[in-house]
């Protein structure tokens, strides 16, 4: 068969999405991904051996963000990741827990109610329980009856405090203790003989600590024992160190002065008392976790300003503590820990300035190494550390330390070098923008010089600049030849090494990313997405978050503005993160939202008040639009500001409250950059179907908990006029439900019924997207009521519902094989080229590109199409969709947990950047309609630039050959 363009129409359709596979090469081009495992935490990062009798260890941890990650400690590379935590990035900072058995091939973590085993080399699960409690705590038990070692799980449902052993290799309970009103269960320790758990007993003045001491083989009650005075301890929080595993485990708390520290050594009835380093404001302890260590440990309290030691030895017989030394006090946090070899403790300390070794047996200093302060960014705040001894050539000693910075990295330092730095600081992001990279300052202040002054001067001023400018002239004409062969060679897109400036494909900008430790990040996306710098805003205290309503960056100043939700700011700038204006929040949530608004003097970022309303605001900052926000009962309100000259007032428009019963649960915005390129759809029949194009318009999702069922609303925000209403019953409320709008369409994705369309009788259940396309007649060819009027007012359709103004509703609902989050929709500069949903995909961890083509609600329903449909691009309708792996633009990697999805238009029309951040961090660009306007990488300029020199030389050789020729010819004719 011939293949003629017409008999191909029918694959056309196909087309986009067979080449929107990208080829190997451009993986790592266009593209970046962070992997990252998150914030290691103090107590659960540690260095282990995956293997009995491997030397090599790996560093491990459960981060703040809940991911469970190996790292090799010679690169810095992730070996495995598992996220545990499905929703830490949202909440609270996830509390779990993570051990290791010594010489043993797996670890045990906990979360919740989880506990489960993996395999230390590749992360496989071993075993999982689950649990109706909360796990408060975690041990691995060293040493057992058996020839394995076992996991002691500590759990509070409510008053009931269960403790349980479970077996090393399969999690099965070996055997279980309850008890109900015995306090708050705070830890859980072993020795080598008995099981100890410690609790809280008391009340609002104080509480008691209770320790129960249970035998190892049946957990049977062999002891209760009540330490201390009544109210010694004011929470929970305050019992900062149960040790496990070491012969002589201890509990140690602090007195609410943080004047005093109190230590007992588990199983005896009394507390020892040890004076703290005056005005000091935090207490850590560090002991060895190994049965063979020396029953040693360091408490490193933290002032103000710096930081001191002592290191208190215990005496195994009589249980008797006694300080052994002391280190002294040092400015900064600094950070301790513990390494150990058989027996031999030793203490790495690491400070500003340098990172010291010294054996827990006494004071002398093993190995000292300046540390580069530049090096590590931030001062150290904890860390982990690996001391190894080398006998060969006199005693001496080797450390590498892990440490977490204030800066938010997580860093190794190998006897006082850096070896490498994670970013980890980037997990929990919350707000991100794009932004431009600001062009030559002097050139925009001259220019709006010359737009503020008179004709003559602003002409004189602009010659001057010009021949200003002409001293740059020689340097120009002098790269003009390179900036020809590099492209020709097709080397210009990545852009200049090293500078920052923009290209003229747009592809060049910033990512400013907002994280909810209170940190602020430039990425270069132009450059794979590197970190340019990082700042850190406010200092926010460890478990809470900054709230960050809103984010804009200015493209006329350069400058980033993000907005807090307790009244707090941040005004910095886009290209070297300098810090020009800042508010630290406040005490109060005194904003509920921010949203960019149009005034006369450009877009800003607009605080919305808690219940909803705007403070008064100076005429030159009035909102041009109606501007939408959430009423104290939850109903959305439409805002418009009208000045009196002085002062600006602020009426409301218009109030949409769902009915009663019903909650609203999110609302889809337009992109405030939303082009529109054509107002119709040419039908195959040659008509047109004018599309439905109101730029003020919401979509509003509510779902009713008692009925299972959801509501999705089109608001007008001008009249606050419902212009379409749909239903979906049986729906699960408490899974997402999310929305996007853009041009004449929305989608939106829920968990739900649905019915199967050839056997009614049935229904399932799936995880579904609805689109609705919006017309402005149910027919073809028609323009509905307002016909060609130019104008048409929102407020007009109110007075005469019956005129019309509704938009005509095609809907079809899709079925997903798994659920999606963070919808957002592809832009590009002027909307010529198609649009593509883009999705997260929370199970398969990776982000889809949805074609418009296929979430199209005109596709012909049991049959196939017909010619004209055909010619259309529709293909026939199919409920499933099953999710094309070509069409993850993440490919193979696994992204975790994304949480937002932003997106913005390149210079050239085919490409929009996309940008993805959460937990990982991606990065990519998109061409929905393939890439129509750049030259592919494998385009050989060189090939064609010779062709045409060779074609011009030959034109050249031959052309007075020809003219010789035809007036031969003509001279010989006669
Ligand atoms: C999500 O986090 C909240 C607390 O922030 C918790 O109550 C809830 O159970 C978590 N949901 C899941 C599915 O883990
Ligand atoms: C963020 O909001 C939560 C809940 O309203 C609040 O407890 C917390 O203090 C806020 N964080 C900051 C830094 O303001
Ligand atoms: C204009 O509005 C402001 C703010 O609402 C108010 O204080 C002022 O009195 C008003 N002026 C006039 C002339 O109405």
């Amino acid at each position: 068969m011939k293949l003629t363009p017409i008999s191909l129409l029918p694959f056309l359709p196909f087309l986009p999405t067979l080449v929107s596979a990208i080829f190997q090469d451009e993986v790592d081009h266009i593209d970046y991904h962070h992997q990252l495992v998150g914030l290691p935490q103090r107590e659960t990062t540690f260095f282990h051996r995956p293997r009995r009798d491997d030397k090599a260890s790996l560093l491990y941890t459960l981060s703040d963000v809940g991911v469970l990650g190996a790292v090799n400690p010679g690169t810095g590379a992730v070996l495995w990741r598992q996220l545990l935590a499905t929703n830490a990035t949202a909440g609270a900072p996830a509390r779990g827990f993570l051990r290791a058995g010594e010489g043993e091939g797996w670890l045990v973590s906990a979360l919740g109610g989880d506990v489960q085993a993996w395999e230390a080399i590749g992360g496989r699960a071993v075993w999982g329980v689950t649990f109706n409690e909360q796990v408060r705590d975690l041990e691995v038990m060293e040493m057992t009856e058996k020839e394995r070692k076992d996991v002691l799980v500590l759990g509070e449902n409510g008053p009931e405090t269960v403790v349980r052993r479970l077996a090393g290799q399969d999690g099965r309970v070996v055997w279980e203790w309850r008890e109900v009103g015995g306090g708050i269960p705070v830890q859980v320790s072993t020795n080598v003989e008995k099981v100890f758990v410690v609790s809280l007993k008391g009340g609002a003045a104080g509480y008691n600590l209770r320790v129960v001491v249970l035998d190892t083989l049946h957990g049977k009650r062999l002891d209760d024992l009540t330490i201390g005075a009544k109210s010694d301890v004011q929470g929970p929080e305050d019992v900062m160190f149960v040790g496990a595993n070491s012969a002589a485990p201890i509990v140690a708390y602090t007195d609410a002065a943080r004047q005093k520290l109190f230590v007992n050594v588990l199983g005896t009835k009394t507390r020892q008392e040890f004076p703290l380093q005056a005005g000091t404001a935090s207490v850590e302890i560090h002991a060895p976790h190994l049965v063979q260590s020396e029953p040693h440990f360091l408490v490193h309290s933290r002032t103000a300003t710096g930081n001191h030691a002592d290191v208190y030895h215990t005496n195994l017989k009589t249980g008797v503590i006694t300080k052994a030394y002391d280190l002294p006090l040092l400015p900064g946090p600094g950070a301790f820990s513990t390494s150990s070899i058989g027996a031999n403790v030793y203490f790495t300390r690491v400070t500003d300035n340098e990172v010291i070794i010294v054996s827990s047996a006494s004071h002398g200093v093993l190995g000292r190494w300046p540390l580069d302060e530049t090096a590590t960014k931030g001062s150290a705040l904890h860390g982990v550390s690996e001391v190894i001894k080398r006998t060969s050539s006199g005693d001496s000693y080797a450390v590498r330390t892990a440490v977490v910075t204030t800066t938010d990295d997580w860093s190794l330092i190998l006897n006082g070098e850096l070896s490498w730095s994670r970013p980890e600081g980037i997990t929990g992001g919350v707000a991100a923008t794009f932004a431009e990279i600001p062009e030559n300052e002097s050139l925009v202040k001259s220019l709006e010089q010359e737009a503020h002054s008179n004709p003559l001067e602003a002409y004189i001023h602009r010659v001057k600049r010009h021949l200003d400018d002409l001293q740059y002239l020689p340097a120009y004409l002098n790269a003009v030849p390179q900036r020809l062969i590099s492209s020709i060679l097709g080397t210009e897109v990545s852009g200049k090494q090293g500078k920052l400036a923009r290209d003229s494909f747009g592809f060049h900008k910033l990512v400013i990313l907002a994280t909810r430790r209170g940190m602020v990040y430039g990425l270069d996306i132009g450059n794979k997405g590197t970190i340019l710098w990082s700042k850190r805003a406010f200092e926010i205290p460890e478990g809470d978050t900054w709230n960050v309503t809103g984010i804009q960056a200015h493209e006329s100043t350069g400058k980033v503005t993000i907005l807090g939700s307790n009244g707090d700011y941040v005004e910095l700038e886009a290209d070297t993160g300098k810090i020009i204006d800042s508010a630290a929040p406040g005490p109060e949530k005194t904003v509920q939202s921010a949203v960019v608004i149009d005034t006369a003097s450009g877009p800003t970022l607009l605080p919305i008040g808690i219940d909803g309303h705007i403070s008064s605001l100076p005429a030159d900052r009035l909102p041009k639009q109606t501007v939408v926000t959430r009423g104290p009962g939850g109903e959305l309100k439409g805002l418009v500001f009208l000045s009196n000259g002085t002062g600006t007032a602020e009426t409301t428009s218009w109030v949409f409250s769902p009915p009663k019963g019903q909650r609203i649960v999110n609302i889809g915005t337009r992109p405030s950059h939303d082009p529109i390129a054509s107002i119709g759809r040419v039908l195959g029949d040659r008509t047109v179907k004018y599309k439905y194009l109101n730029p003020n318009t919401i979509v509003v999702a509510a779902v009713d908990d008692k009925a299972s069922t959801l509501t999705v609303y089109l608001v007008d925000t001008v009249s606050g006029q419902v212009l379409s209403t749909s239903k979906y019953d049986g729906v699960d409320t408490t899974k997402p439900i999310e929305t996007a709008i853009a041009e004449n369409w929305f989608v939106v994705t829920f968990f739900g019924e649905y019915a199967l369309r050839d056997n009614t009788a049935q229904s399932l259940k799936g995880y579904q997207i609805v689109v609705s396309d919006l017309y402005e007649s149910d027919a073809a060819n028609d323009r509905g009521p307002l016909g060609d009027s130019e104008t048409f007012s929102s407020v007009e359709a109110i007075e005469n519902p019956e005129g019309g103004g509704l938009p005509s509703v095609v809907s079809q609902t899709f079925i997903l094989s798994s659920p999606i989050s963070a919808l957002q929709v592809t832009q590009t500069r002027q909307g010529i080229t198609s649009r593509h949903v883009l999705a997260y995909l929370p199970e398969l961890q990776g982000i889809v590109s949805l074609p418009r083509m296929f979430l199209e609600p005109r596709r012909p329903v049991g049959r196939d199409p017909t010619a004209a449909e055909a010619e259309e691009g529709l293909i026939r309708y199919h409920p499933a969709i099953e999710i094309d792996p070509k069409s993850v633009i993440t490919h193979e990697r696994g992204v975790l947990g994304i949480r937002k999805i932003i997106t913005a238009p390149a210079v050239v029309e085919s490409t929009s950047l996309v940008f993805a951040f959460g937990i990982d961090v991606f990065g990519t660009r998109v061409t929905p309609s393939f890439l129509f306007d750049i030259l592919g990488k494998g385009f050989n300029k060189l090939t064609l630039v010779s062709t045409v020199v060779g074609i011009a030389g030959g034109v050249l050789v031959l052309r007075p050959m020809v003219r010789r020729k035809q007036i031969n010819g003509l001279w010989g004719a006669s």
